[in-house]
């Protein structure tokens, strides 16, 4: 069976992978960074004792990454996806008030920077290997459409914006790069979970549904691409 690498496994869209590729029988390493407080996803792993390992891994630890790719360093990780992310202490819509051009929270910013942009390179960097020795060789950087310049059309979410944007020109790079794998930045859509609030668009489950068929749909020439969970290409 399959292996799936997720970060931020324990709520919101990483958890849901995890729960849907645990009925897909696959083999999945799902990271939180509270293990012994992620209540749904060791839940979850009484009920799929076989498919799931829970690893603890805060992303802006480097340590603790370098530590888990080496203990997983000889296990092909067929996808891997580079899922934690944050909008800061707060989800959509409250969290607009601390990034906008009258109010900006610079100590949050570099938060959110460190987890959105840094930590899902140092991810990539220290599972290529493994990433490269599997049979899928896919690499997902989970973007969003806020980080898209040209759709960018009511202002505002400056920190997380910058974040995201970012994160799609390493994807890009990556794919240069890094020619035996597929990496893909992904828009998952605007989802209902603790950050995308209460107001959002798709339900979890039906946003990884289709982000889950898409990635069986992509193949190398998508590499370095900027895709909707249909699988549709996002104006940069
Ligand atoms: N929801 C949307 O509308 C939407 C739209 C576009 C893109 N996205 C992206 O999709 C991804 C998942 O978001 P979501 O909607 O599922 O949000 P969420 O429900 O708020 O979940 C965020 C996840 O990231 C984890 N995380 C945050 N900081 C971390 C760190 N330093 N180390 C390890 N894990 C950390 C959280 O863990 P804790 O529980 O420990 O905080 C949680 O598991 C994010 O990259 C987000 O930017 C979401």
């Amino acid at each position: 069976m399959p292996t799936v690498f997720v970060t931020g496994a324990n709520r919101g869209l990483g958890f849901e992978h995890v729960r849907q590729y645990s009925e897909k029988n696959w083999e999945i390493i799902a990271c939180s960074r509270k293990p012994e407080q992620s209540k749904e996803l060791l839940e979850l792993k009484d009920q799929f004792p076989k498919n799931i390992s829970i690893e603890k891994l805060d992303v802006t630890n480097f340590d603790e990454i370098t530590a888990l790719s080496e203990k997983y360093h000889e296990k092909p990780i067929d996808i891997l996806i580079n899922n934690a992310g944050t909008l800061g202490p707060k989800g959509v819509p409250e969290g607009m008030g601390y990034q906008n051009i009258e109010h900006m929270d610079y100590e949050i910013w570099r938060d959110i920077l460190e987890v959105n942009l840094l930590a899902p390179f140092k991810v990539a960097t220290a599972f290529y290997n493994q990433i490269a020795m599997s049979k899928k060789k896919i690499l997902i950087m989970m973007s969003s459409d806020l980080g898209s310049v040209q759709q960018n059309n009511f202002g505002g979410l400056y920190s997380y914006r910058a974040s995201k944007a970012g994160l799609n020109i390493l994807s890009k790079g990556m794919s240069i790069d890094w020619k035996d794998i597929t990496v893909i930045a992904l828009a998952p859509g605007w989802c209902k979970t603790h950050l995308g609030g209460e107001e959002a668009e798709v339900d979890p489950d039906v946003s990884v549904t289709e982000q889950q068929i898409m990635f069986e749909s992509i193949s190398p020439n998508d590499s370095g691409k900027f895709l909707d969970r249909f699988g549709n290409e996002v104006p940069w």
